[in-house]
């Protein structure tokens, strides 16, 4: 159980690149890696607009001359600090992550990256290779798989206790965007902009939080080929898609899908994993994540509750209150920039014993989503083919 007790003698120096006062998602960047003292906020590049970026540090107590103007100018003065940032977060639009995720590796910082890690599968493997060199991780926020209950799901999986894996249904498919918002929302902008998210939209900006979640419950399983097919209801969004779905066939002869949307009218989030084995199976949905249904053919469904004692160990470890209080994204996303900072801690001391099995979003899990879109996007400008995975 997590009560508050520091998991490493020291805070790691973190600064973040992006996340500003407007953005989205940078307040639960902070919340998470603040949360258990393992980050200690000390520098940023907040803003693609310097001089809000440099007020809206300094509003969250940063000192005023390690609130940057744009990230080269973050690394490099950080560097030359003997108390500069050891971490830095990415939490900006999509095509800068593969430059500034560079940038920071180069100049010998911990990085975490929002998802997509880049938008190439050579990107991907460059900073792969990068980052080795460096001996410095990347951690990819797929926030929802540091929900305690699926790596319950994990863990039940790989006790057997659903049999021989037959079939992934996976989907995301919420409504905000079922009429052309982004005409009013900058957010909402450039997700549609192939010049800011490359070749797809909810493929890379959706679908690859339910397939790592998969991935998380199901790690065994290797995709062998896929089919995809994509449209554009909001015409103006072409050649971007706004809603797809895909079909996969895994090395075991196990089947998977995916639907991914932005135009699910009347769905909040629609973010659900289904495994099906030939003995039980496992549903898990974003909306109520403190339940598992573990349905085992022929006898009642059973509601797994996060936070109780007959869960796994694995699952407990990250509980932070209790059964029957409700846990949410935070919690989850707690969860990950923790063991974010015990991977940088390990990775520091060249403890690889530590990290032989250690879990979390890592470059590998990045560079699958990379993979994963650009076969989707090859499958589909292809007339909906089914296409060697590669
Ligand atoms: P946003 O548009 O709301 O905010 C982007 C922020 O980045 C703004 O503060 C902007 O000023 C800043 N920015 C832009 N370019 C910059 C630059 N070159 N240097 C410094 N700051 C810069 O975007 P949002 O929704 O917060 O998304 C940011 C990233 O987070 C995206 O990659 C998105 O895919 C990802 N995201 C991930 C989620 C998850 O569940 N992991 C959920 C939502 C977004």
């Amino acid at each position: 159980m997590i009560n508050g007790i520091k998991p490493l003698e020291r805070s790691l120096r973190w600064g973040m690149v992006g996340g500003g006062g407007t953005s989205q998602i940078g307040y639960i960047h902070r919340s998470a890696a603040l949360r258990d003292g393992t980050f200690s906020l000390l520098a940023g590049a907040f803003d693609i607009d310097a001089q809000r970026g440099r007020l809206f540090g300094q509003s969250l107590g940063i000192a005023a001359e390690r609130c940057y103007p744009d990230y080269a100018t973050l690394f490099r003065e950080e560097a030359a600090r003997v108390d500069g940032i050891e971490a830095v977060s990415i939490a900006t639009p999509n095509n800068t992550h593969f430059a500034i995720c560079q940038a920071a590796l180069a100049a010998g910082l911990h990085v975490v990256c929002e998802k997509p890690l880049c938008f190439t599968v050579e990107e991907a493997q460059a900073l792969v290779e990068l980052s080795q060199k460096q001996h410095k991780i990347i951690g990819v926020t797929y926030g929802y798989a540091g929900h305690q209950l699926i790596l319950q799901a994990r863990q039940m999986i790989a006790d057997g206790l659903l049999g021989e894996i037959r079939i992934i249904n996976m989907q995301f498919a919420h409504g905000f965007h079922a009429a052309a918002v982004e005409l009013d929302n900058p957010s909402t902008r450039w997700r549609v902009d192939p010049r800011f998210v490359g070749p797809s939209y909810v493929l890379g900006d959706l679908a690859t939080h339910p397939l790592f979640l998969a991935e998380t419950m199901v790690p065994q399983l290797k995709v062998k080929r896929l089919m995809c097919s994509r449209q554009s209801f909001v015409k103006t969004r072409a050649p971007l898609e706004d809603n797809a779905y895909v079909l996969m066939e895994y090395d075991n002869g196990a089947v998977g899908s995916l639907w991914c949307s932005a135009v699910n009218s009347g769905s909040m989030h629609g973010q659900k994993v289904r495994v099906v084995g030939e003995k039980a199976s496992l549903e898990w949905w974003d909306e109520q994540p403190n339940q598992l249904r573990f349905e085992v053919q022929g006898e009642p469904v059973r509601i797994l509750e996060r936070g109780m004692p007959y869960l796994d160990p694995i699952a407990l470890a990250d509980d932070r209150i209790g059964g029957g209080h409700s846990e949410g994204l935070f919690e989850a996303w707690s969860n990950l920039y923790r063991r974010f900072a015990l991977a940088m801690d390990a990775t520091d001391r060249r403890d690889r014993n530590f990290l032989a099995d250690f879990w979390y979003p890592d470059v590998a899990a990045g560079t699958m989503g990379v993979r994963w879109v650009e076969n989707c996007v090859r499958s589909a400008d292809a007339g909906a083919s089914w296409v060697e995975f590669r």
